[in-house]
Formats: structure tokens, C-alpha cells, sequence
């Protein structure tokens, strides 16, 4: 009976090697891995970018080994829809989660899901707080910081000051407009307070005359500001946006109003890029979205491969003014 079984063993095996069926890895073809990636929404020019970057740089990394199977949900700034989202992504085993979510808040309820389900998890662009990410180990956190870009938006506003360019009634305020970004995001409340802190640290003294929320977005941005110039006409002297988008938005509104004013921005997207070329946009902050899409891809991988990561990795923000603009064109 055992040489028997033996002899079916060889026939299978040499019968096997004939016809081709062994398990050697070229033939049973690439491993793939399913990457979920969850966007706040997709109508959002900076998150574009970064969404088309991440997809773009895992597919660019398919080879004989692996093949990098990607899912872009938008979460249509409704963090119910999201938490839907990642739901599938679990119920359909994903194996690594990217995720920008809608509401900080849904922190800890999306860790507890990714931690019960064992998915390793990058949070990208609105970072949970420290003690959700204490929640789990295979949790990291990619973005930028912040502060820095209000404090490179502060600078240039200094230097449009001194160059003469901005304190228009001569009393030696600068009065400003603010558009801020969505309430839930740290990049708003931040830009806010540190481009403004700078300017005051280089001895020029401000006066807020208007401060809304635009929520990231043109048109809004584009109507805050007319509400602001309807109210406050030639004693507008400079505006600040949270980003680019919003600082578009101004540019509009103001010409509109047939007024001249400095619009400064934060993210370097395409179409600011091209306002710094027109002369319409004075400068803008490089909010690196080829970096951070890469980052977090890295990152997203090193967690599946088991390694242990920090808390949060940071990718820094570059000054773009009239002078620098082209390199990031
Ligand atoms: C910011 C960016 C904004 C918007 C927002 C979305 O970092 O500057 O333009 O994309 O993220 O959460
Ligand atoms: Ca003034």
C-alpha cells in the first residue's frame, strides 16, 4: 500500500513538471495587495493631488512580486459615509488602510475597527489626537507641520511691508482679512494663528478687520471676501488664506471690486502657481503632496511588513513667492 502510494506521488510529480503545474512563484503569478485609501472628499484640489500621487506611485511599484491593488474612496465630507467606507474596506480584507478623515473626532471609533480587524493604519493630512494614537502600535501619522506655513505665509507679508507694498492709508497697521479653512483641521486654527504671530513678531502691528471661514473652498472664499469688501472697502491692505483655493477665491472678489491687494496662500497647487505668474497671487506655501503621498505609502507598507514606526512623520513646507515660483511649476 505505502509503495503504492509513493508511485502515485512520483506520477503526480513527474505529470506535474510536464504539464506545467507546480507552485514556483512565476506561475502562480504576483502576490497582490489591496491598499484601501479613504479621502475626506474628493472635491478638494490639494487632496486631488495627493490622492492621484499616492495611486500613481503604488501602481508605479507593481512588479513580478506584487501587484498593488488600490481603492480611492470619497468620503464626500460626510465622516457617515466614511466610517461606511472603511467598514468595506474591512469586511473586504484589505490589507494596509490610508485614511484622511472627514471628523477628527471619528478617531478613535475608526482605530478600534482597523486595531479589532488587525489592519494596519496611516492617518494622513488631519492628525488624531495623541491619545488616540496611542490606541494601537500599528498606527502612524503622515503630514505637515502646520505652523510652519503660517509662519512662511507671516514672512511674506513682511516682506511685501518693508518693501512698501502693503500699508496703504500709512498708519502703520497692516489691516487684514483672514479666510480659514474647515473648523476640524489643525492646518486652519494654525495658519491662522502663526502667520499673524510672525508679523507681529518682525515689530509691524495688525488689525483684524474680518475673519470667516471659507472651509478649504473657492467659492466661498470668493464670497467671504466680497462680504469682507462690502464692508470694509480700500481699509483692506492684505488678505490671508488658509490655502490656495480660498486665496483664488479672493483674487476673484477683488477683482471684481477693480482693488489691488496682496493675497497670500498655502499650498502651491497648479492654478496658484500660475496667479503668482499673472501677478495676482504675491505668494504661497509649498504644501508638499508628491512628499506626503509618498510618505505614506512608505509608511503604509513598512506597517505591513511588520516594522514599528513612530507616531507621526513630517514633511516640511516651502516659501513660494514671485522670485522661486517656477521651481515648483
Ligand atoms: C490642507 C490643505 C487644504 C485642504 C485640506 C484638506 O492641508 O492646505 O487645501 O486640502 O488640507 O484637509
Ligand atoms: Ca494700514
Amino acid at each position: 500500500m505505502k509503495k503504492l502510494l509513493v508511485l502515485f506521488a512520483l506520477i503526480a510529480l513527474v505529470l506535474g513538471s510536464f504539464t506545467g503545474c507546480s507552485s514556483t512563484p512565476e506561475e502562480t503569478g504576483p502576490k497582490t495587495v489591496k491598499v484601501g485609501i479613504a479621502i475626506y472628499k474628493f472635491d478638494d484640489t490639494f487632496m486631488t493631488n495627493y490622492r492621484t500621487e499616492m495611486e500613481a506611485y503604488l501602481t508605479g511599484m507593481n512588479s513580478d512580486e506584487v501587484t498593488y491593488e488600490v481603492s480611492i474612496t470619497d468620503g464626500k465630507n460626510d465622516q457617515a459615509t466614511q466610517t461606511e467606507q472603511i467598514d468595506n474596506f474591512i469586511a473586504q480584507a484589505y490589507d494596509v488602510l490610508i485614511v484622511n478623515l472627514v471628523d477628527l473626532t471619528a478617531a478613535s471609533t475608526i482605530i478600534e475597527k482597523v486595531k479589532a480587524a488587525d489592519i494596519p493604519t496611516v492617518f494622513i493630512n488631519r492628525q488624531p489626537s495623541a491619545d488616540d494614537m496611542k490606541l494601537w502600535d500599528k498606527i502612524t501619522y503622515v503630514g505637515a507641520k502646520a505652523e510652519d506655513s503660517g509662519t512662511y505665509q507671516g514672512e511674506i507679508a513682511v516682506d511685501l511691508w518693508n518693501a512698501g507694498g502693503v500699508d496703504k492709508n500709512g498708519d502703520g497697521v497692516m489691516q487684514y482679512v483672514m479666510l480659514m479653512g474647515q473648523e476640524i483641521h489643525q492646518d486652519a486654527a494654525l495658519r491662522t494663528e502663526y502667520s499673524i504671530k510672525k508679523v507681529e513678531a518682525e515689530g509691524i502691528k495688525v488689525e483684524k478687520l474680518f475673519e470667516e471661514r471659507g472651509n478649504w473652498d473657492r467659492v466661498l472664499g470668493q464670497e467671504k471676501t466680497a462680504a469682507a469688501i462690502a464692508q470694509f472697502g480700500d481699509k483692506i491692505e492684505v488678505v490671508f488664506g488658509n490655502n490656495d483655493d480660498m486665496a483664488l477665491g479672493a483674487i476673484e472678489a477683488l477683482k471684481a471690486a477693480g482693488m489691488v491687494v496682496p493675497v497670500i496662500g498655502v499650498d502651491a497647487t497648479a492654478p496658484a502657481l500660475d496667479a503668482i505668474a499673472a501677478g495676482d497671487l504675491s505668494g504661497t506655501v509649498l504644501n508638499d503632496s508628491v512628499g506626503q503621498a509618498h510618505t505614506s505609502v512608505d509608511k503604509a507598507l513598512a506597517l505591513l511588513a511588520g516594522e514599528t514606526l513612530e507616531k507621526e512623520y513630517w514633511v516640511p513646507y516651502v516659501k513660494v513667492t514671485p522670485e522661486n515660483y517656477k521651481d515648483f511649476q
